[in-house]
């Protein structure tokens, strides 16, 4: 596969499903040189007539997957975004060769639990860990929670869980190792709550029959809103859990979900 002259490979679009009209999941062709490790992300973009305008995107397919896949947001007005919500199977997306990110199990310790915690489009790196063989080798289990404003905006998790689950190559593991906990904060649904009130009042480790975390044996990865993310170090380091990053592993790793 060969790279256009800003040193960008030019792929196809192949699906778009929208969700609401703040969430949409797009797949695009993969070269067959791009390799990553689950949980990274790629930058990419659109066709332009200058510099193309590339932001930073999870990967949510998995590394054996012969295609790549996206969760985004829909902001007005954003630069990328507004354009963006609109493809079309068959139009091209441009992406930098080099993938990168620390939501990788290398930037983790060994553990028994993975607890992958994620509001928004911040699902996206997660839904490529749980397709992942490794991940159900290196921990035991692996839970997954997302938090979204309305029930509409889970679904995507909702799809992706149930085709892991029902995969020929992980389905089984998946379903004797992953769980999964989705709550909404502006809709009623069968957990109400942002995942630090769920977390704080117990709800979320009585409602999975879970012990609460333990930095001993658990691992933490969180990506969504800065918000959530500064709340969830805020619980989690007084306990002991430690930030890791590829070149010295810990007990947590965090990344920002894209916004724009
Ligand atoms: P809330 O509706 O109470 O703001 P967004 O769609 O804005 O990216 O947010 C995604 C989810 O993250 C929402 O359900 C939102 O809840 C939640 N959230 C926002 N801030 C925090 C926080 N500090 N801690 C936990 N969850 C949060």
């Amino acid at each position: 596969m060969t790279l256009n002259s800003h040193g960008l490979f030019a792929e196809r679009v192949t699906d778009v499903t929208h969700y609401t009209d703040r969430l949409f999941r797009f797949r695009v062709t993969r070269p067959q040189s791009l390799r990553f490790r689950s949980g990274e992300f790629v930058m990419l973009g659109l066709p332009s007539e200058g510099k193309p305008l590339l932001r930073a995107y999870s990967i949510a397919s998995p590394s054996w997957d012969e295609g790549l896949e996206f969760f985004s947001i829909k902001v007005p007005g954003g630069p990328l975004t507004e354009k963006l919500q609109n493809i079309k199977p068959g139009d091209e997306i441009l992406l930098r060769p080099k993938t990168t990110g620390t939501l990788v199990h290398d930037a983790l310790t060994p553990g028994k639990r993975l607890f992958m915690l994620s509001t928004g489009t911040g699902i996206a790196p997660f839904v490529s860990i749980m397709r992942d063989p490794e991940s159900y080798n290196k921990f035991g289990q692996l839970i997954l929670t997302h938090t979204c404003r309305t029930v509409a905006e889970l679904q995507y998790g909702i799809e992706s869980v149930a085709t892991t689950k029902a995969d020929p190559l992980i389905g089984e593991l998946a379903q004797s190792q992953l769980l999964h906990f989705a709550s909404t904060t502006r809709e009623a649904s069968a957990h109400q709550g942002r995942i630090t009130q769920l977390i704080d009042d117990k709800t979320f480790f009585k409602s999975l029959s879970l012990d609460e975390f333990d930095p001993a044996h658990d691992r933490i990865m969180l990506c969504g809103s800065m918000a959530m993310i500064k709340d969830i170090r805020a619980m989690i380091e007084p306990m002991g859990f430690t930030e890791g990053s590829n070149s010295e592993p810990g007990t947590f790793v965090v990344e920002r979900a894209f916004v724009g």
